[in-house]
């Protein structure tokens, strides 16, 4: 195995932030056994294929990933686990016929969308019949508050290279976006049904975002990350992020 992508899979296997990459291809693996034919994922945001890597042994699949920045798109086709990849601002939506992929994967994305309730909508439209959806976000149990401060923080001190897209700020000078949605536990989970989906799992990994080096030393021991994992999944609605898995409810 090439040794940046040996380095890169330790990384993902020794990180919380990527804890729930594992229940991911879980759930990807028990799609695909009910197919015999390739089963169609749209990671949408899919940054440099990071989960297109992970999963990669997972037979069947045929991964079809979007992405702002080219930078991003050039290091997931490098991963070599996506049959398609394309170049797509998700703010003017995604560019796919209705009813073209079983799975639709949307792995921290939603968080930097104005209007998240238009791009759900088209992951409905895009998904068949007995398509399965699966967000993941970070919540908070105080999503005004902290919406609140980042408001404040960005007027004072917009991080730099970085785009809110509820501002001007012209994208094609910027690498990288800004966090502008804040969910607790319940929007989220309330934003999905909304638009059509039927919740089937919700589960969580982390109980805060590491922002400190030091909490990476702390995360390559074992223990604490299997005690952080099971504490966030024992009481999913004080953790970080969330996990949604849901199904495409026919909408009448
Ligand atoms: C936190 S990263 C997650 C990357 C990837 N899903 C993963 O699991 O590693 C968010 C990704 O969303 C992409 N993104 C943010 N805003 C976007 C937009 N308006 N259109 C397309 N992609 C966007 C970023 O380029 C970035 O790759």
């Amino acid at each position: 195995m090439d040794k940046d992508i040996k380095a890169l899979l330790q990384r993902i296997n020794s990180r919380l932030k990527y804890a729930h990459f594992g229940y991911i291809k879980e759930k990807l693996a028990e799609i695909s056994t009910r197919f015999s034919t390739p089963v169609r994922v749209l990671d949408v945001g899919c940054g440099p294929g990071n989960l297109g890597l992970f999963c990669r042994e997972v037979e069947k699949l045929e991964w079809y990933g979007l992405d702002l920045w080219s930078n991003e798109l050039t290091q997931a086709q490098q991963v070599d686990s996506y049959a398609g990849l394309c170049q797509v601002n998700l703010v003017n939506g995604i560019p796919f016929r209705s009813d073209c992929f079983d799975v639709v994967i949307c792995n921290e994305v939603l968080m930097y969308m104005p209007d998240s309730e238009m791009l759900l909508a088209r992951f409905h439209e895009v998904l068949k019949e007995s398509g399965r959806l699966i967000v993941y976000n970070p919540v908070s149990l105080t999503p005004n508050l902290a919406a609140g401060i980042k408001r404040i923080i960005r007027r004072w001190a917009q991080a730099k290279e970085s785009i809110a897209w509820d501002c001007q700020t012209d994208w094609k000078k910027a690498v990288r976006a800004t966090r502008i949605n804040y969910y607790s536990y319940n929007t989220l989970v309330n934003e999905i049904v909304g638009c059509g989906f039927k919740i089937i799992d919700v589960n969580a990994f982390r109980i805060f975002r590491n922002r400190f080096r030091w909490f990476n030393k702390l995360e390559n021991n074992v223990s604490y990350r299997q005690a952080v994992v099971s504490l966030a999944s024992r009481f999913p609605r004080f953790a970080s992020d969330i996990i949604v898995l849901a199904s495409k409810a026919s909408r009448l």
